[in-house]
């Protein structure tokens, strides 16, 4: 029966990131996969999750199930971070939270509850979208469309043609949002642009599903809710994924969760029975250890603050990347503009230069993004961007 299974193509953000690691180049830069780096090229355990895991190990006596919503103090600290301390809604009974195995099983969790209550409803992803969204949304049954989002010409977001298409679809159609820090490209709506989507969403009968996956690594924790909490409140129904892969550094621990916003508490209830038998069916329950130390830090007024702390650094330490990658380029390669580098948020960019231009980054500098040219400016440092610029500024006059 296996015999004819097919050979697959590696996936194209963590083949790259298998592909970087076997380079023994040692001029190889890392701008892949979407990992938070320090000055030294690594990424290290945040201080506040190391003191946390110090705290959990030592008063953890067992290792017993949790349940297939997970930890529900995980679940109640995370209603507030995302919704905001003195939000009604974190605390209202039309919110359902569960825990999940990092963003990813949020997206999925998600994507399978919107199957089971509307088999017909069609997702609606933004033009480009993270590249994972595809098969976490659609493998289980659900149409996905795409949605005009980027201007290559300004690096910045194609509002008026994004509100045209939102505007024309059926009612109950869902659409997918990034919160902040939009992956692949960094360009973010503004303020007021958040609130002309939500005007149209509300009037149109749409459903969001939030992707909130950076929180805290663009402008602020609570500046890169803006646009969420802006939808949760003024909108009967949303669903919101979210992920401590980037914001705690818990990567391989999976923590994440998925918030489910409806009408009514009785709405809530059904939605939270109808996630724990999904999560039953799929992975059973979410792994404890991350989520732990989420709650930890969360619930711990020192810890909460030194954590705060840990991520206002690494934001500001992309913030100076960009303007210091902004600048090469453009000392580097005049007659290119890459000022949008600079306006955009979050750990990616679009860097707008073609396939091949990437392929001949990788094969003669080992320069590693992915094909889309989408850098992760995170694994920039202060001492490769010159390298990183004039590899661009040849790899461009080829
Ligand atoms: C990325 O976009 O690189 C990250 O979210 C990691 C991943 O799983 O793709």
């Amino acid at each position: 029966m296996l015999e004819h299974l097919d050979r697959l193509a590696p996936d194209p953000i963590l083949g790259l990131m298998a592909a970087f690691r076997a380079d023994p180049d040692p001029r190889k830069v890392d701008l892949g996969v979407g990992v938070y780096r320090d000055e030294r090229g690594e990424t290290p355990v945040m201080q506040a999750v190391r003191e946390a895991e110090r705290a959990v190990l030592e008063r953890q006596t067992t290792k017993t199930y949790v349940a297939p919503a997970g930890n529900p103090s995980f679940n109640e600290a995370m209603r507030t971070l995302v919704l905001g301390a003195d939000s009604p809604l974190a605390r209202s009974e039309r919110l359902c939270a569960v825990q999940a195995p990092g963003g990813c099983g949020a997206l999925r969790l998600g994507a399978e509850l919107i199957r089971i209550a509307r088999p017909e409803a069609v997702v609606h992803v933004s033009a480009p979208t993270w590249a994972n969204h595809v098969p976490l949304l659609s493998n289980c049954g659900l149409k996905l469309e795409r949605y005009p989002y980027f201007d290559a010409a300004t690096g910045g977001v194609a509002f008026g043609a994004m509100l045209s298409a939102l505007d024309a679809l059926p009612p109950r159609s869902v659409v997918l949002l990034h919160a902040s820090c939009h992956n692949p490209t960094g360009a973010d709506l503004e303020d007021a642009q958040w609130r002309e989507v939500a005007a149209l969403l509300r009037r149109r009968e749409l459903l969001p599903f939030i992707d909130m996956a950076y929180q805290g690594l663009g402008r602020g924790l609570e500046e890169d809710a803006y646009g969420l909490r802006l939808l949760a409140a003024e909108l009967p129904e949303a669903l919101i994924a979210t992920s401590c892969s980037k914001n705690f550094g818990l990567y391989r621990e999976r923590v994440g969760g998925l918030m489910v916003l409806a009408q009514s508490g009785a709405a809530a209830d059904a939605a939270l029975t109808q996630l724990v038998r999904i999560a039953r069916g799929l992975y059973s329950m979410p792994p404890d250890h991350g989520a732990a130390l989420v709650a930890h830090i969360l619930t711990t007024a020192p810890l909460r603050a030194a954590w705060q702390g840990e991520l206002a650094t690494m934001r500001t330490r992309i913030q100076q990347l960009r303007a210091a990658a902004a600048e090469a380029l453009a000392a580097a390669c005049p007659s290119k503009d890459f000022s949008h580098i600079l306006r955009q948020r979050g750990m990616f960019s679009y860097l707008g230069v073609s396939a091949q231009t990437v392929q001949r980054l990788r094969a003669a500098h080992h320069v590693y993004m992915t094909e889309d040219s989408r850098i992760n400016v995170a694994g920039l440092r202060v001492e490769t961007i010159e390298y990183f610029a004039q590899a661009v500024a040849q790899a461009l006059a080829q």
